[in-house]
């Protein structure tokens, strides 16, 4: 007993330092494997695909898909030329009035709202008073015939006569 105990325990110095040693190597060792593991999974590995465009984009899918449907709606109501929503005047004007103001604003506003081509523009006392002179039936006729650069009903010809007469109303009324 004291005989294996002599060099196994008191004379062992250096067997206890390895032991330590290696002791601390292991923790060490572990430490930094828990910290990698702990920043590689949080950190690192999600914050950072989080930021990528591709996460980002995936995130806001939903809502960018919304707009982008919304879009061209909207442009499409936009630009086109106000065809159909003419054509839903139209097809109601029988029933009620005519709505000058919103043939003017599919129909006339393009030319009339700018001065494009030398349209008088609405609002302008000067460009209109000259024409009102002439009398409104000469401006219903140029309205709906055209008139040199204006195109016939201002190219709507699905517009019918009356609906033109209420926009030509409507944008003197707004020009007096
Ligand atoms: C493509 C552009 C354009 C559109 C659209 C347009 N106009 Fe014009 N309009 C003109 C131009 C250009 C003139 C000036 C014509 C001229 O004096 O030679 C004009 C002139 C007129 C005049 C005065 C005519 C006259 O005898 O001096 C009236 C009234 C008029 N437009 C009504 C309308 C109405 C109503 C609409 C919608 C239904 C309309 N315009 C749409 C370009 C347009």
């Amino acid at each position: 007993m004291s005989h294996a105990e002599s060099p196994g325990g008191k004379s062992n110095p250096v067997g206890m330092a390895i032991a330590i040693a290696v002791g601390t190597l292991m923790l060490v060792v572990g430490i930094i494997l828990l910290a990698k593991y702990a920043v590689g999974t949080h950190s690192v590995g999600k914050d950072t695909k989080a930021a990528t465009p591709e996460a980002v984009t995936e995130r806001i899918a939903p809502v960018a898909k919304l707009a982008v449907e919304g879009g061209p709606a909207v442009a499409a109501s936009v630009s086109a030329p106000p065809a159909p929503a003419v054509a839903s005047v139209v097809s109601t004007a029988p029933a009620g009035k005519v709505d000058g103001k919103s043939t003017y604003d599919t129909a006339c506003l393009a030319c009339h709202a700018a001065g494009v081509a030398g349209a008088p523009k609405v609002g302008d006392k000067l460009a209109w008073g000259a024409r009102i002179k002439a009398g409104n039936a000469a401006l219903y006729a140029a309205a709906i015939k055209g008139k040199g650069a204006m195109p016939a009903k201002g190219g709507n010809t699905t517009l019918s006569d009356e609906a033109v007469k209420a926009a030509v109303d409507y944008m003197l009324a707004q020009s007096k």
